[in-house]
């Protein structure tokens, strides 16, 4: 799954991050051997935790990498080659396509390191080393520290650990907060920019079954894309791509696995997980169901019907498009389907009797009334002050923000601050102006100032008609008064009339900027009114309610574990290095209804419908297919596998992540989740919650068999040693016998039972 943080980017930076609830396993690699080691064992691993992570050897960790920020790869070859999901690649697929050699619907695979596309902006960092830093944040800080001042502290040291750790530039460094800043972490990254596309299926193998099968079992998608991590001669990272520079050899690369998967397997998953959420209290879980849920389902909806039509009349824009309508529709269908699990499976009733279990353990001792006492309530408090301005800002992201020319706008910021502070300061204009080139080219590259007017008028439209009216932007004003309340009429005004609507005038603008030009624009004008409406109106509200939030939420987490000391709670995914481990095993989606645990080819057949774009097979696959041509590829049964599902805890950003069985192979792709887990970023469910995985087998045969690249099928290190260790199909199917203790304890606990198995109070603690 691709992270979708990028959505909250321009506007929420200004909000404080909300602490959240972790729960079931995406677990930091630098404890492995402390938590997770013996359990991984029991379940089927062979490798020791040294070989999984280990700042002086090579290790597992080596293998695997983030992708542009947002997607998981892993390293297939001593020369750099890398596997990723379609979806991860798709936006430079898209890029390097076009109606007449459209390389995005055909396919394509480099048939020599010439033919290698680059794309520059897309880097990947590969973890150089993990540091626990919480005493060194948080020395010196106490209880009784006031909230602004510690936040001031925790900000400066941050900074500071994260700059010494860069070394002057030779490495990519930050410290993240865990557990609502309960904890701290240095992560310290080598960061390659120069990485280049080498292959990928044909969109109708690498997204079949479209949005209909997206986020849902069972699956016969080969999403997988590959690319080449280069370097300078001397195996250094670039910033960008450069003449002179070679395949990048990595520290270690991942063996494939030929011999496939079966029910039971151990199955271990690394990556980088965006987000999780697992700590939000009831009251934000019931915000998100009836108020920020809603909004984006409608306005997404609103959004993508108005793209489809534009694109399903005219084939070059359907190419322009096909990437931000993939990534709008991609959680689109993940928010309707968080929100049909928090109903069915009562979400919200769930966390809130967990909260008055724990309100209850605090009323029980006073020691802990005086550590947490009014953290329960202060959450309530804000989060009903939250939901009078929820709608508002969900209405500036999705409404505002969701037209393209308002988010150009949003760019010319910097420009116009400099052009104010300093109208004689050239050099600050011309960089201003410089550090637009790049993106305004990327922006009109994939433009249409038709559709977007669509969809201005129907999202501004909607944003007037829904949004409380001492909330909404001047703007709306001039709509009422000066366009009889038209906002299509509002629309044809700003973009007859705005330079914004064509690069050519934008870049005459570019050529000679002026403050009052840009400020004289309407839609620059448009985007001014809203941004200013919300930075002055609501801004200072929210920051208000949650500094309180921001403390409340991390006693509220601090109690919790300080409660269940039974339980061994790994933190909530924030983009950083995890790991997760299970088996390969089936489910009950619902009464009467089991899927099993693998797809094959048949399924591909049963599928196909040339008449409908999503299920269309490439003439080249059905032909193999038809002849059962599976070579090397097919199963024991004679069958070519497609895909399979574990019960591995993953989330947005663990997309491409490799899976890897016990001896440390490749035996496939993460790509998605499936549709009765829905709610797992928000509570794991883990009898439901499945990973879905492309089979490798499947993805070699694309590569080789379809695709006819069998030489890069020969520079990965192809192995079968055996059936892969596990616990064995009838444990796995008897889901609770196939449990780890760590499991075990869980549903105990949930099931509020008392649990007999006893942690280290460490353990626990993490
Ligand atoms: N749901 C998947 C994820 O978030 C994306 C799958 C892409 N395929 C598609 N049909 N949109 O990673």
């Amino acid at each position: 799954m691709r992270n979708n943080h990028w959505a909250a980017v321009l506007l929420l930076t200004l909000l404080l991050p909300l602490a959240a609830r972790a729960d079931e396993g995406m677990w930091l690699p630098l404890f492995v051997k402390r938590l997770n080691e013996a359990d991984m064992k029991k379940k089927g691993l062979k490798l020791t935790a040294e070989e999984i992570y280990s700042v002086n050897n090579a290790s597992l960790k080596d293998a695997v990498v983030q992708l542009g920020g947002f997607c998981t790869g892993e390293f297939v070859s001593s020369q750099g080659l890398l596997l990723t999901n379609h979806h991860c690649g798709y936006d430079a697929i898209q890029s390097h396509s076009t109606p007449q050699n459209n390389i995005l619907q055909n396919g394509f695979y480099a048939a020599s390191r010439a033919e290698e596309k680059q794309n520059p902006g897309l880097f990947v960092d590969i973890l150089v080393r993990m540091e626990d830093v919480t005493s060194k944040v948080l020395e010196s800080i106490t209880p009784a520290t006031p909230e602004a001042e510690r936040m001031a502290i925790v900000q400066q040291r941050q900074r500071e650990l994260a700059d010494n750790a860069k070394e002057n530039g030779k490495y990519v460094a930050y410290v993240r907060d865990m557990f609502g800043g309960n904890e701290y972490y240095l992560f310290i990254y080598q960061r390659f920019g120069d990485v280049r596309l080498v292959g990928a299926p044909p969109e109708a193998v690498g997204k079949f079954g479209g949005d209909t099968d997206n986020w849902m079992w069972p699956r016969h998608t080969g999403d997988f894309s590959m690319f080449r991590v280069y370097a300078d001669k001397n195996n250094q990272p670039t910033s960008g791509p450069q003449a002179g520079n070679v395949p990048y050899v990595p520290k270690k690369h991942l063996p494939v696995a030929l011999q496939g998967v079966s029910e039971g397997d151990f199955a271990m998953v690394f990556g980088f997980p965006g987000r999780t959420q697992r700590f939000m209290p009831a009251a934000g879980l019931q915000m998100t169901l009836d108020q920020t849920n809603p909004a984006r389902i409608k306005l997404r909806d609103t959004r993508l019907k108005l793209w489809k039509e534009d694109m399903d009349q005219d084939p070059a824009l359907r190419l322009k498009y096909a990437s931000k309508y993939a990534n709008i529709a991609n959680y689109w269908k993940y928010y309707i389907g968080q929100n049909e699990g928090m109903k069915r499976l009562k979400t919200v009733d769930a966390k809130k009797a967990e909260e008055a279990a724990l309100a209850q353990w605090i009323s029980q001792d006073p020691a802990r009334q005086q550590r947490y006492g009014d953290a329960l309530n202060t959450i309530k408090q804000s989060y009903a002050g939250l939901r009078q301005y929820n709608l508002g800002t969900q209405y500036v992201n999705e409404a505002a923000f969701g037209t393209e020319i308002i988010t150009l706008a949003a760019r010319m910021m910097p420009l116009a601050s400099a052009l104010k502070a300093s109208p004689t300061d050239k050099a600050a204009i011309d960089k201003a102006v410089a550090d637009l080139k790049e993106p305004v080219a990327e922006y009109f590259k994939d433009y249409s100032a038709s559709t977007d007017k669509k969809v201005f008028a129907a999202l501004m439209g909607l944003y007037m008609q829904d949004v409380s009216k001492d909330q909404q932007p001047e703007v709306f004003q001039t709509v009422q008064k000066q366009y009889g309340g038209s906002m299509q009429k509002y629309a044809d005004y700003v973009f007859s009339n705005s330079f914004l609507t064509s690069e050519a005038k934008v870049n005459a603008f570019l050529a000679a900027p002026t403050a009052a030009k840009l400020e004289a624009d309407p839609a620059y004008k448009t985007y001014q009114s809203v941004y200013s409406n919300y930075v002055q109106n609501t801004v200072p509200k929210l920051q208000n309610m949650q500094a309180g939030l921001v403390r409340a939420n991390r006693l509220y987490v601090a109690a919790l574990r300080e409660k269940n000391t039974d339980k061994v709670y790994s933190p909530d995914a924030n983009s950083t290095i995890r790991l997760s481990y299970g088996t390969v095993r089936p489910y009950k989606g619902r009464d009467a209804v089991a899927y099993d645990y693998k797809t094959t080819a048949q399924g591909i057949l049963e599928k196909e419908d040339p008449t409908n774009p999503e299920f269309v097979v490439p003439q080249k696959e059905l032909e193999l297919l038809k002849m059962k041509d599976y070579g090397r590829f097919a199963d024991k049964n004679g069958n070519l596998p497609v895909a399979f599902i574990t019960d591995n805890d993953i989330t947005g950003g663990n997309s491409g992540s490799p899976v890897i069985n016990g001896r440390g192979e490749l035996i496939g792709l993460a790509f998605d989740g499936n549709w009765e887990a829905m709610t797992g970023d928000l509570a794991y469910d883990p009898e439901l919650k499945r990973c879905i995985n492309v089979d490798i087998r499947y993805v070699l045969w694309c590569v080789e068999k379809m695709g006819g690249a069998k030489h890069l099928v020969d520079e990965m290190t192809l192995q079968n040693n055996g059936p892969n260790p596990g616990v064995g199909a009838a444990t796995a199917a008897g889901a609770a016998a196939d449990m780890s203790d760590i499991e075990k304890m869980k549903v105990k606990t949930e099931k509020g039972g008392k649990t007999k198995i006893k942690r280290k109070k460490d353990a626990a603690m993490l």
